[in-house]
């Protein structure tokens, strides 16, 4: 190529990268429907009795979704893939967690890897379900349903068949024998508990046309007519991100003519994501696209079952201390009203989620990782809640998250409304702060 043809190359990206610097935005005139806490989901996190995590700890949070199995639990509770005996202490536990979900009325998801014994722990020789034929896992499903139905546990259940079968720290079978058990436990699970949704296929990898665990899924549940209630895939590796993996959903739902259904994450982000600022981010990206959430929890053994996947750090004398995104979650918990529409950051690094509750507007501000970019808030349609006109001056209340202690009120600033905007500047966010903006009646 010419250098000229090379510099005529290189002009769009130049204008690319310029777009990288546009600021989120929210718009005040898009309503999107009332909240319902979608990302406020945690994966295990509740610890085995007799330690309890207090209640006034759990409420404040809004928590509406739970996911457990009892995994990583030792001998001898290692699961059926040991033997029976031992598969019941995981029954035990997830029944205890499913428990405490209906008492919060959030829901619960099962993990039947957990109860078989694939739960990142077993041993290298552990078997899989259809080793040396069906039998075994036959016998494990019909159990699995009979302790369900015994202890009355289908209302708000749901079942995701087998947690991250395209990972080997869960499954080291073959792609086609993981499929076969997708289909096995589904006839079973739709005949024997008709309420109870059936959930996956939980990948690891995020939708996209490019991975064949997922073309591979989508062929078999169109030719089995075994698709999900839900389509569950998990984005803990950094990269994708909900805008680019809901589009990777499109594409594969065109491709082989399957519908549209709920979204649920049902493990987000990674364990450096995990601080005020990244969990905001996350809020943002997932109530954009009406998806459900839970927090993916990167502890191990006892610390797995405890600590509301990060949000708490359990003390020894039984007690917990409360963390900065703790705080995070209580405040999206009180954002209450009706949301607005958004749109990421340019550089899709700062995101935002807000509400309007009679005149009053809260915007809920993170970015993924500490010290990535500069970034700003774009309020679009202040006039339609606060009834103010070009020019005019709004008050505007900041707070910021720390990773330790109480919000920070920095006070109120004053801005002017400028084509029916303002523009909240986010700075660079260097210490993982969430930051939070109030406006109207203030
Ligand atoms: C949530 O709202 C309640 C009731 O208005 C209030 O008592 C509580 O302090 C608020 N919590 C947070 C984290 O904003
Ligand atoms: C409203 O917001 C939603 C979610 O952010 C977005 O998908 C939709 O395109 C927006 N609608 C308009 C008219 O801007």
């Amino acid at each position: 190529m010419s250098p000229l043809t090379a510099l005529l190359w290189l002009v769009p990206f130049l204008t690319l990268s310029a777009a990288a610097s546009y600021p989120a935005v929210v718009n005040l005139r898009n309503l999107t429907g009332p909240p319902q806490h979608l990302a406020a989901g945690i994966l295990y996190g509740l610890p085995d009795p007799p330690r309890t995590i207090p209640e006034a700890l759990l409420k404040p949070l809004h928590l509406t979704a739970f996911r457990s199995g009892g995994a990583q639990i030792p001998a001898p509770g290692r699961g059926w893939s040991v033997s029976e005996a031992e598969y019941l202490p995981r029954f035990a536990s997830a029944l205890h967690d499913y428990q405490i979900a209906c008492s919060l009325k959030a829901s619960f998801i099962l993990l039947p890897h957990d109860l078989w014994g694939s739960d990142g722990t077993q041993d290298q020789k552990a078997t899989y379900p259809g080793d040396g034929g069906w039998g075994a896992y036959d016998k494990f499903l019909a159990r699995v349903v009979r302790d369900i139905k015994e202890a009355k546990m289908q209302a708000g259940l749901s079942v995701d068949i087998w947690n991250e079968a395209d990972l080997s720290a869960f499954w080291t079978r073959s792609r086609e024998r993981w499929e076969e058990v997708w289909v096995r436990a589904y006839k079973v699970l739709r005949r024997d508990l008709p309420g109870v949704k059936i959930t996956g296929p939980a990948f690891a990898g995020p939708p996209s046309v490019m991975n064949p665990w997922w073309t591979g899924f989508m062929a078999l549940v169109k030719r089995t007519g075994t698709v999900p209630d839900e389509w569950v895939w998990h984005l803990e590796g950094g990269e994708s991100s909900m805008d680019a993996s809901h589009a990777g959903l499109a594409g594969l739902l065109k491709m082989y003519g399957l519908p549209e259904r709920p979204i649920n994450v049902d493990e987000y982000g990674t364990q450096v994501e995990q601080t005020p600022a990244g969990s905001a981010w996350w809020i943002g990206q997932l109530e954009r696209h009406d998806a459900r959430g839970l927090r993916g929890n990167w502890a191990m053994g006892r610390g797995l079952r405890d600590g509301a996947a990060g949000l708490l750090s359990a003390k020894r004398d039984g007690g917990y201390v409360v963390g900065g995104e703790w705080r995070v979650y209580a405040y999206y918990a009180n954002m209450t009203g009706v949301r607005v529409g958004t749109r990421a950051g340019g550089d899709g690094i700062v995101d935002a989620y807000a509400t309007v509750d009679g005149g009053r507007v809260k915007v809920l501000v993170g970015v993924r990782k500490a010290g990535m970019g500069m970034g700003s808030v774009r309020v679009e349609g202040v006039g339609s809640v606060t009834g103010l006109v070009e020019n005019e001056i709004i008050g505007v209340r900041r707070l910021i998250f720390g990773v330790e202690g109480q919000p920070v009120d920095l006070g109120v600033v004053k801005l002017s409304v400028v084509g029916d905007a303002v523009v909240l500047e986010v700075g660079k966010m260097e210490r993982n702060e969430a930051l939070a903006f109030e406006m109207g009646g203030i």
